[in-house]
């Protein structure tokens, strides 16, 4: 259990699967300034890393922020244990990011792949509430890993859940999905697609052909979240952004996905180091 104290106070928690959990956090002036697509960099005890997690919803009057996470690594495991219903986390800095730009689209293709459901639901809701006819398009490896469909449907005109291995909805990924869509909709001014960068990659060769413009929200290691380390940049167009302070969200046709995938794999032997000494002491201090 996290044994300080700070404002910022758990006051829910559902897990999703065996590896993704939905904390919601107690931050009443981060939840009034919140924006679709922004993030907040959280440590969650005084001892520990800073992570950055997309605000996967807020609640102005709950004075409440959601986040959604997926156990993948040392800190994220951690949480998993540590972070209960009554804890509290011990730095919650933001919002971060600029907020995604909403434009004029009139009709809009919301895609989430996996954990990327989470941080594409603040979007699909914004857009709808600006008039939007909003599809949603939803993509689980199998049917016990769904999500938020039910939340989605509350704000979608239209939703199709896919899954790879066709235990529910249409068999296949979310670009199936979007293929989908499109026969039926030759007017699709905007497609938001948020989820793994091979995801979004194929999101992006989905659409390049019609031209449909495609955003994306990228997640590069971050370290400081303010612009200053460098170590978030991106090659968009040629042009290197650090997706703290330029983004996270970027013209998906523009974007170069593969020196973001190298990028993200860099630091893999010490990131399995310290999970290795993390899972070592969690069972030593259980014996
Ligand atoms: C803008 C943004 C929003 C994000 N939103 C979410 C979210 O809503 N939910 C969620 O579960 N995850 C989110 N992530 C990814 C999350 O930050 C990483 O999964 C987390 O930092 C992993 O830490 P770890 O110690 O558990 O795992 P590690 O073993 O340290 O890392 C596992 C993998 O996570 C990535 N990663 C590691 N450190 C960082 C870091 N400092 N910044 C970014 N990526 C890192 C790398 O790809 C790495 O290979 C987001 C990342 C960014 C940049
Ligand atoms: S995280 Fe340091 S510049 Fe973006």
């Amino acid at each position: 259990m996290n044994e300080f104290h700070s404002d910022f106070e758990i006051v829910a928690r559902e897990d999703f699967s065996d590896v993704t959990f939905m904390l919601e956090v107690r931050h009443p002036m981060m939840a009034r300034a919140a924006k679709p697509g922004q993030f907040v960099i959280v440590t969650s005890h005084p001892d520990g890393e800073r992570i950055p997690l997309t605000i996967a919803d807020f609640d102005a009057a709950r004075g409440t922020i959601t986040l959604v996470i997926q156990a993948v690594g040392k800190t994220t495991l951690e949480m998993k244990e540590t972070c209960r219903v009554g804890t509290h986390l011990y730095g919650l800095a933001g919002p971060m990011g600029i907020p995604s730009h909403l434009g004029n689209s009139k009709k809009v293709i919301c895609v989430g792949g996996g954990l990327g459901v989470a941080p594409v639901y603040p979007q699909a809701r914004a857009l709808k509430e600006s008039g939007a006819y909003v599809i949603g398009v939803l993509g689980f490896r199998t049917k016990d890993l769904i999500f938020w469909d039910e939340k989605f449907r509350n704000i979608c005109d239209e939703l199709i859940v896919c899954t790879d291995d066709g235990s529910a909805g249409l068999h296949g990924f979310v670009t199936d999905g979007i293929r989908k869509a499109l026969e039926v909709h030759d007017d699709i001014d905007e497609v938001v697609a948020i989820g793994p960068p091979m995801m979004m990659k194929a999101c992006c060769d989905a659409t390049r052909e019609a031209g449909i413009k495609t955003m994306v929200s990228l997640n590069p290691i971050m370290v400081d979240g303010t612009g200053m380390c460098g170590g978030c940049r991106v090659k968009v167009g040629e042009i290197v952004k650090f997706a703290c302070v330029d983004g996270p969200d970027f013209d998906g046709h523009q974007v170069d996905f593969d020196d973001l995938m190298v990028r993200l794999r860099r630091y893999k032997e010490e990131e399995a180091a310290a999970t290795k000494r993390w899972s070592e002491t969690c069972r030593m201090t259980q014996v």
